[in-house]
């Protein structure tokens, strides 16, 4: 059978002050009604059976994302599994996977996370029929979305070549390159950026898992003896790129026909917000004179700008971050920098 989990962990800490700890992006209605879960939620519904889906999330955040879903997934309290502790993406996909595998030792299983932005669904549900095929005969399939700029946030995949329609075989995969190799990977035509979805054959992925990160293999064995969950604070921190799909021979590529936005930052819901005449994106209460090409977003009371442009600035009830367009990525320094403070 095809199953699917969704990762919904991260902490989204570039979106900060409007995404904190305690209510990361996924949680989040971003300039739509539906969060970004509920919409991957629904998205996921119509490639795999909704009895199949299941959703890895921190402790802290079981509660609010079993309401979001309810109503959506057929049985919310055991479809949405807790991680006690983020370990990154490995372990959450492993603690995931346990219930799967009992079912269905050679189960499809597709990854997704839960804070990406896709709008053409039909498009999408075709990437994952085709890439459904290439995981049952063995492949472990990424997505390559056609790189618009060398950014070095994402991971980058290296096409060889064709394998039937929409497919190929994949070279090397680059997780997070540096900048100068980032460029370079862009000017060769040769790479596409890692969507970050995975769809695989459960027994190829655990097999990979136990020649690639031991360690961990040895914490999923003990699975029946004790709950999983029991050791989680005391295994690895490894996402699934750097454990597993750098590591792998037999890769293989969907091309993306549909739109994607990871929207990992305020420049990125920025560009895809709604503009008004001036060019500028606004929610909330806010109040914008002769400002133009600006992202202005309020929900902690009145927000009045005049005479700005190319500027952002979010205010929330407790935090305010004003900055350039071009410095969205600063964010991370800001968040860094407050953690230090402490
Ligand atoms: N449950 C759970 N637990 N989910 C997690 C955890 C965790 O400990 N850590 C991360 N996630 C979720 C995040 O919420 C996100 O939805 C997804 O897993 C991916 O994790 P990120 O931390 O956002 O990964 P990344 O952005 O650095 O890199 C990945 O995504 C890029 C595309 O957005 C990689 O796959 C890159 O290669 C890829 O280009
Ligand atoms: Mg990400």
């Amino acid at each position: 059978g095809r199953y699917a989990l969704i990762l919904a962990g991260g902490s989204g800490t570039r979106l900060w002050p409007l995404s904190r700890t305690l209510l990361p992006k996924q949680l989040l209605a971003l300039g739509g009604e539906a969060t970004l879960l509920q919409s991957t939620a629904e998205r996921v519904a119509k490639a795999f059976a909704p009895t199949g889906i299941a959703v890895v999330t921190n402790e802290e955040h079981v509660f609010e994302v079993r309401a979001q879903l309810r109503g959506q997934l057929p049985d919310v309290d055991s479809a949405v599994v807790a991680e006690p502790v983020g370990r990154n993406t490995l372990p959450a996909i492993l603690l995931g996977l346990a219930p799967i595998v009992a079912a269905d030792p050679q189960a499809v299983v597709g990854v997704f996370p839960a804070d990406h932005r896709i709008d053409d669904v039909a498009s999408w549900v075709r990437a994952m029929d085709r890439a459904a095929e290439l995981a049952r005969d063995g492949w472990f399939v990424t997505f390559g979305i056609p790189p618009k700029a060398p950014e070095t946030g994402y991971g980058y995949i290296h096409r060889g070549e064709a394998l039937g329609e929409g497919g190929y075989a994949v070279l090397g995969f680059t997780e997070k390159p540096d900048r100068e190799t980032a460029e370079a990977l862009l000017a060769s035509g040769e790479y596409s950026w890692n969507s970050g979805m995975f769809v695989f054959r459960a027994d190829v992925f655990l097999d990979a898992v136990a020649v690639h990160a031991p360690v961990l293999h040895d914490w999923w064995q003990a699975r029946g003896k004790r709950p999983l969950a029991d050791g989680y604070a005391g295994i690895p921190d490894v996402s699934v790129d750097y454990g597993v799909v750098e590591k792998l021979d037999r890769i293989a590529m969907v091309e993306a026909g549909f739109d994607w936005d990871d929207l990992g930052s305020w420049e990125a819901l920025y560009r895809l917000g709604r503009r008004d005449a001036s060019g500028c994106v606004i929610q909330g209460d806010v109040l914008a004179l002769d400002c133009s090409n600006s992202l202005f977003f309020s929900q902690g009371g009145a927000l009045a700008v005049a005479g700005v442009k190319d500027l952002i600035v979010i205010q929330t009830k407790d935090a305010t971050l004003v900055c350039p367009v071009t410095e969205a990525q600063r964010v991370k320094d800001v968040v860094g920098a407050l953690k230090k403070q402490g």
